[in-house]
């Protein structure tokens, strides 16, 4: 590992060891939480973000359908590990259990919706903690997020359409969160809720993905062409083809496996698409994220660096005061995020001296 993977791999321990510590985290650094990466899907309701998402994961484990399926936010960290640890999940609300089987993870995602909600059409802007190891992903937070609406429903207020949006906008807000603008290719990418809702908060369209989902749903004869090279709608960063599964696929229970591997025969044999296969797809866009959040985190190098000096100072002073810990957890916590703080500091400060002649002098 080169110093600079160690950092990386350092400022994901201490994303997660915050995310586990939850609002007492940004309670006591918030510059720091502030600091952390993570990716965001956001899009019209059924555009395809909860699917788009499993894609990513390469695991069956969300609610989806045709309805308003997703009506919490879910906060997602993916965690490589090595070859021959068996993939398993664990929710924040639910610290002893060990997932293996993912349709009991979608199953508590689903009760854990209804134990806030009720079982209705209501939403609620508390989010849902899951934590995926496995060795076939790769490290990234993923934020899945209740669709953008026009109307109120059965059993909404109407409010519900600005609530929606305000819960959308203050996570895609911070400058550190990446956004996915699902967009599905069978509607006018024009009028794309995601599209609008990204260019609010970057408009530079620097930290934008666009996403264009249902390519397989287009009408006969027509392409996307237009939208993925970028001549009807023009992003800083590459738009990305998918084709997740359809609704019936889903009642068919198809799984993950044969539907990577439809949508990479969808590409390759396309006359459409087939030259540009090979920078299409769910498995593309994981790396394509992946890729450009190292560099993100590489270039903040510097300030996560002060940062998390500042944060050692701030964590010392709160052990210090906690003395006694009220809570032998979070106490416990606080600790190993100062242990990770302080590995960071050290790597950070070795890489500095040797990259100057002469050492720290
Ligand atoms: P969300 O509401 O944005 O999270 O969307 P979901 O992922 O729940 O998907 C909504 C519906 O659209 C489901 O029935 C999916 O099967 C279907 N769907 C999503 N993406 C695609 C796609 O690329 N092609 C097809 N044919 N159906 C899709
Ligand atoms: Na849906
Ligand atoms: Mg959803």
């Amino acid at each position: 590992m080169t110093t600079m993977d160690s950092l990386i791999a350092l400022v994901n321990r201490i994303q997660r060891a915050c995310t586990v510590l939850g609002d007492h985290a940004s309670d006591t650094f918030p510059t720091l939480w502030e600091a952390l990466p993570s990716v965001a899907v956001v899009g019209g309701q059924s555009s395809g973000k909860s699917s788009v998402l499993e894609s990513i994961v390469g695991r069956d484990f969300l609610p989806r359908g045709s309805g308003i399926v997703t009506r919490r936010p879910l906060v997602l960290q993916l965690y490589k590990t090595e070859e021959g640890i068996q993939e398993h999940a664990e929710f924040l609300h639910l610290p002893k259990k060990r997932f293996t089987d993912f349709s009991l993870v979608r199953k508590e995602i689903e009760d854990e919706t209804d134990r806030v909600t009720g079982k209705s059409n209501k939403i609620s802007p508390v989010p849902i903690h899951l934590s995926i190891y496995s060795p076939h992903v790769v490290n990234l937070t993923l934020i899945d997020l209740p669709g953008l609406t026009k109307v109120a429903v059965e059993g909404q207020p109407e409010s519900i359409v600005q609530e929606i949006e305000g819960m959308v906008l203050s996570y895609i807000e911070k400058p550190n969160c990446i956004i996915l603008a699902i967009t599905p290719a069978n509607q006018d990418v024009a009028t794309s809720d995601a599209i609008k809702v990204a260019r609010q908060v970057d408009p530079s369209g620097e930290r934008t993905f666009g996403v264009l989902t249902k390519l397989d749903l287009m009408d006969k004869g027509t392409n996307a062409l237009d939208v993925i090279e970028g001549r009807s709608y023009r992003l800083r960063n590459p738009w990305v083809g998918i084709v997740n599964r359809s609704q019936a696929d889903i009642n068919r229970k198809v799984d993950m496996i044969s539907a990577r591997q439809r949508e990479r025969e969808f590409f390759a044999s396309s006359p459409d698409y087939a030259h540009i296969a090979n920078r299409m797809g769910a498995e593309y866009l994981a790396k394509l994220l992946s890729k450009h959040l190292e560099s993100a985190i590489r270039a903040r190098i510097p300030r996560i660096a002060s940062l998390i000096n500042r944060t050692i100072d701030d964590l010392e002073a709160e052990m210090a005061h906690l003395g006694r810990p009220v809570a032998i957890d979070a106490g416990a916590q606080l600790y190993t995020i100062l242990e990770l703080c302080r590995d960071f500091d050290r790597v950070f400060k070795e890489h500095l001296d040797g990259g100057r002649p002469g050492g720290n002098q």
